[in-house]
């Protein structure tokens, strides 16, 4: 399967984008004006009419404190939700789009330095595949996971990074 996965644009249509997780659909209709405005970066893929929605990713910048007395932030990558529309989920697409986006910010950290992706695990299931990735905890009681960009480096340049 080849799989273009791209910047959001206004042609791609996001209004009956489904993927079984009402946060992350509701993320995907309506987080747009952020990215437009350079706030965030959303990635998309798309159905064959090259329109319809029916992969993405989002990704922001973010400052960590792992601790009180901590005096500088460590950049960071908010890894900030992902989704498969339900109809084109177990295909390796999910894999595809988190690979895409280890690549980019293995990029942002060559340009201007990034320590950590940070992201939010939404289930049990999730939990355990970033798990297995190599996250560790950074707020077990929040869901908050944090890897090290070494590691992110080390699964790019392997091709280890989950793949389609
Ligand atoms: C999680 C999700 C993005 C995976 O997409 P997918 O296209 O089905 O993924 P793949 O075909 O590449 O999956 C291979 C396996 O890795 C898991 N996986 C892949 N990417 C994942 C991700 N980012 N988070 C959690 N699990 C993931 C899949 O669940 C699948 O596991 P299984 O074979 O045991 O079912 C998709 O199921 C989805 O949108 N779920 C609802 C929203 C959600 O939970 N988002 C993640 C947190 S924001």
């Amino acid at each position: 399967m080849s799989i273009i996965i791209e910047p959001l644009g206004l042609q791609h249509n996001r209004a009956g984008f489904s993927c079984g997780a009402k946060l992350v659909d509701q993320f995907c209709k309506t987080a747009h004006p952020e990215h437009f405005a350079s706030k965030r970066r959303i990635y998309v893929c798309c159905a064959d009419d090259k329109t319809t929605v029916i992969g993405f990713y989002s990704l922001s910048l973010t400052f960590l404190r792992k601790s009180r007395n901590q005096k500088i932030n460590e950049p960071s990558i908010h890894l900030e939700m992902i989704g498969v529309a339900e109809a084109s989920q177990g295909q390796g697409l999910g894999s595809a789009l988190l690979a895409h986006a280890f690549q980019s910010v293995s990029t942002v950290a060559d340009l201007v330095g990034v320590m950590w992706i940070f992201l939010e695990a939404i289930n049990e299931k999730s939990e355990t595949f970033y798990t297995d990735i190599g996250f560790k905890w950074f707020n077990q009681d929040r869901k908050e996971m944090i890897i090290p960009i070494d590691a992110i480096k080390m699964l790019v340049e392997a091709g280890d990074a989950p793949a389609p």
